[in-house]
């Protein structure tokens, strides 16, 4: 790691319990001062492989089990083999669960954390930019339903999260860019200038771990501001929702061959036309994000995803009211906001317009 990476440790308020966030530069050190008798590691298979020289002496010393980092693998039927083997191994309710890997394994773990025993405490080491930069804080625990994403779950939070950034060094392309998308909606929401400096850092990001960190801290600092206030999601948290009910319905409708971030980023630009043609932004304000949210989703297309079905899935979003659809739309940097409407054949058009027209 090199020399001009900030490190910088804070502490996230909770209602359940506050907990640390440290950066760490040696992984192997990381989890021989955390690791304690009992812990049960659950990782992610691919970061096994690729960090084998690390993790392999801590998978022989403890309990363990790896997952691939699947969709389906956050369902009841992903999650009932790792409790099986949790139980069979004699996981104990003063023993700690020890996620290793992105937001897949985190929400594996954190809904199985919170229903075993009526509780366990867990650690993280996320290892994807996404996970580092977005999901490891706020304590949201989702499994998926069939094939409706994030159906399931609750809030809570680990007991400490330990960030190693070298494991970005490793990611694909497209979760790099997936890590960057799902990011980008905090600046947005935050304002016109954290947008702008994102927006400044982007391409750097990719080749720079000083801009990338910049990126990361400060997606952070955003997302903390918010789940401090509203942890439970019933407030103001829920502009964080902006591009997710889309993306969600992107999600579900592709099998979840998109990318998380990358949906979200597909989500954004959808919720910027809808909200020009209710007249919340100028043309001006969505073409400024649909230039960098087009670098972001570049290689993938939804343009052939058929229509109603896409509304259907959209009907089933946890924000909807009653026959209302509940969406977060842009009244301009720093002005995200829930719209609750009626939705009718006009906005039935607008989604045939963006599919036919918009949508590559
Ligand atoms: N709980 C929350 O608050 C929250 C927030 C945002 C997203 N999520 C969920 O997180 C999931 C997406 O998370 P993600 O993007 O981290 O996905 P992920 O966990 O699926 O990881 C993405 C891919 O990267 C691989 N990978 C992980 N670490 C790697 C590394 N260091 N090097 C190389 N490859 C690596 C994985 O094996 C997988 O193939 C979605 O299910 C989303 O709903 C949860
Ligand atoms: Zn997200």
């Amino acid at each position: 790691l090199t020399e001009d990476i900030p490190m910088y440790n804070f502490t996230v308020k909770s209602v359940i319990h506050d907990y640390e966030v440290q950066f760490v530069d040696k992984l192997d050190e990381a989890l021989n001062n955390e690791l304690i008798e009992g812990d049960f590691l659950i990782y992610d298979n691919k970061v096994q492989r690729l960090y084998a020289k690390y993790l392999d002496p801590f998978l022989s010393q403890y309990q363990s089990i790896g997952i691939d980092a699947t969709e389906p693998q956050k369902s009841y039927q992903g999650v009932m083999p790792v409790i099986q083997s949790l139980i069979e191994k004699g996981f104990r309710k003063n023993h700690r669960l020890i996620a290793v890997g992105g937001g897949i394994t985190q929400d594996v773990t954190a809904f199985i954390a919170s229903i075993m025993y009526r509780g366990v405490k867990w650690v993280f080491f996320p290892t994807t930019l996404l996970a580092q930069g977005d999901s490891c804080i706020g304590s949201k625990t989702s499994i998926n339903f069939a094939e409706f994403k994030n159906q399931i779950g609750g809030f809570y939070p680990p007991n400490k999260i330990l960030i190693y950034p070298p494991f970005i060094d490793t990611l694909e392309v497209a979760e790099m860019k997936s890590g960057m998308g799902e990011m980008l909606h905090y600046f947005i929401v935050s304002g016109k200038d954290d947008f702008d400096m994102y927006r400044s850092l982007y391409q750097q990001a990719f080749s720079d771990k000083a801009a990338l960190s910049k990126i990361i801290s400060r997606s952070l600092e955003i997302k903390k501001s918010y789940i401090e206030v509203d942890e439970f999601d019933q407030n103001i948290r829920q502009v964080f929702n902006y591009g997710h009910s889309f993306g969600h319905a992107i999600e579900s409708l592709t099998n979840y061959a998109i990318p998380h971030g990358i949906a979200v980023s597909f989500g954004m630009d959808m919720a910027n036309f809808i909200s020009v043609k209710m007249g919340f932004i100028p043309e001006q304000v969505r073409n400024e994000i649909r230039q960098v949210v087009e670098k972001i989703w570049d290689g993938y297309s939804i343009k052939s995803l058929d229509v109603r079905t896409f509304r259907q899935a959209l009907g089933k979003d946890k924000k909807n009211i009653g026959t209302k659809l509940g969406l977060i739309l842009n009244k301009g940097y720093g002005n995200i906001f829930k719209n609750v409407m009626e939705a009718g054949e006009q906005f039935d058009e607008w989604l045939f317009e963006y599919f036919d027209k918009q949508a590559d």
